[in-house]
């Protein structure tokens, strides 16, 4: 599909600096991928080397964030094993979903990407297909290849009647618990805060409720939740605009900003990512953490003082209100233009395919996106949060699907963190953040008006 260019001509030559600064990363983004290639530096086998023998193996190069990178290192093994002909290489990008969608970015836009495969995260779909970086995957893996899945699964992963990514995981934002201190779950946010209040008074924790506050994108994940959970939506599909300064919205950052000022959560949530939050609560200093699924797995295996005592649960809600997790599965899409699509498509059969799946639900404690893999009383054994993880996959909430969604989210999380950290009242933040959204969106709209950043995502 032909993306439609998003300025005006007078706007473009206005953008000359960013234009030339994007250039400038690109080229960076691409020495540093041809940095991070298998092999690259040492065995002089880079792209700058003569291309391989037509009869020699046929590379296959997949762009993964380094911890999904390491954990399908062994599925990885098993595919070159069983798979002649064909060499499947990891190359390992950073940890962050902007950080290394900067990177990919960067690259896709010299139109000499080094990777024939892209682990995409659901929330950069929109643009990179608008982009036209992908190519479609219907006509190798058929127009029902999503069908068996989890309804959440199935999510975000096709637009405009085409099927773009192949989902490897099925993960959603989980509410964790400590079995040791209470005897069931919350069951609404206000729960959560009195049970915190209670056990911070008698001593038992230092802090209630951890999660992600830091000035990044999963913040915008901690907030997608949160608005939800107050009955606001932070997109509207059918007029395609933000509603952040509802009276809803602002009771939900007015929630978060209390948890700071009650002393809930610490003033350090403010800088916190997945792993700080993580570390604190497996060190046993709260009661309640917000994280992924990957987070139970390693909590037991790292054997602290809460292993064993924890319990999970789908993410509450405001009383009489609904609850659900931000939907935050990754899944494997092909850069339109690779040399091996056949090759390539082979390799995202298998990564993203039951077997695959199941070990890495039961080793890393990713959830699956396979209904079947539900239903499997082994896998139900050794993966203990599968049955929770299949209830959040139900209803999960997507982060808005347009391809703007980069910048809404990055002023969300910049708005939403000066709260935090104090430089404004929830009321006046949302109603910046709002003011921002809508100037964005203008920004991108087409000369007819109508927008593609405002198009919504059509799911298959
Ligand atoms: C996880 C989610 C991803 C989200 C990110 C935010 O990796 O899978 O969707 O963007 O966290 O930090």
């Amino acid at each position: 599909m032909a993306a439609r260019p998003p300025f005006s001509s007078l706007r473009r030559w206005r953008s000359l600096p960013r234009l030339l600064t994007l250039a400038v990363l690109a080229l960076l983004s691409a020495a540093a991928l041809l940095v991070m290639l298998p092999g690259s530096g040492q065995s002089g086998s880079g792209p700058s080397s003569p291309p391989a023998a037509p009869t020699g193996p046929v590379p296959v190069r997949v762009l993964m964030p380094a911890p999904l990178a390491d954990a399908v290192a062994a599925p990885v093994a098993q595919f070159n094993a069983s798979t002649p002909g064909v060499v499947l290489e990891v190359i390992r990008g950073p940890l962050d979903t902007e950080t290394i969608s900067d990177l990919a970015t960067g690259s896709l836009l010299l139109g000499e990407a080094p990777f024939d495969l892209l682990l995409v995260d659901v929330s950069w779909l929109p643009r990179y297909v608008a982009a036209g970086w992908f190519e479609p995957l219907e006509r190798w893996l058929g127009p029902e290849s999503l069908a068996a899945m989890e309804p959440g699964a199935r999510l975000g992963n096709g637009l405009d009647g085409h099927l773009w990514r192949m989902p490897l995981t099925g993960d959603t934002g989980l509410l964790y618990w400590r079995t040791d201190l209470m005897e069931r779950p919350p069951r609404d946010t206000d729960e959560l805060v009195a049970i915190s209040r209670d056990l911070q008074r008698r001593g038992k924790v230092r802090w209630g409720y951890l999660w992600q506050g830091r000035q990044y994108e999963g913040l915008s994940c901690v907030m997608v939740e949160v608005l939800q959970g107050f009955g606001a939506h932070w997109w509207n599909g059918s007029t395609a605009r933000t509603e952040l300064d509802s009276p809803e919205a602002v009771a939900a950052a007015k929630w978060l900003a209390d948890l700071l000022q009650d002393g809930v959560s610490p003033q350090a949530v403010a800088s916190y990512a997945e792993n700080d939050a993580l570390q604190s609560f497996a060190a046993g200093d709260a009661a309640f953490l917000r994280n992924w699924p990957y987070a139970w797995r390693e909590i037991e295996k790292g054997g602290g003082p809460v292993k064993g005592k924890v319990g999970v649960t789908a993410m509450v809600g405001a009383p009489g209100e609904q609850g659900g997790g931000t939907l935050g599965t990754w899944g494997l899409s092909l850069i339109k233009g690779s040399p091996h699509p056949e090759e390539a498509v082979a390799a995202i059969r298998w990564l993203t395919g039951p077997i695959v799946q199941r070990q890495l639900a039961i080793e890393q404690g990713y959830a699956p996106t396979w209904s079947t893999l539900y239903d499997d009383p082994e896998l139900q054994r050794r993966a203990p949060l599968l049955a929770v993880q299949r209830q959040a996959l139900q209803h999960p909430q997507l982060r808005p699907p347009t391809p703007a969604y980069a910048q809404l989210s990055d002023l969300l999380a910049r708005q939403v963190n000066g709260m935090l950290t104090g430089q404004g009242g929830p009321g006046p933040t949302m109603a910046a953040a709002q003011r921002q959204s809508l100037q964005v969106l203008r920004s991108l709209a087409g000369p007819a008006g109508d927008t593609a950043a405002g198009r919504p995502a059509v799911d298959r």
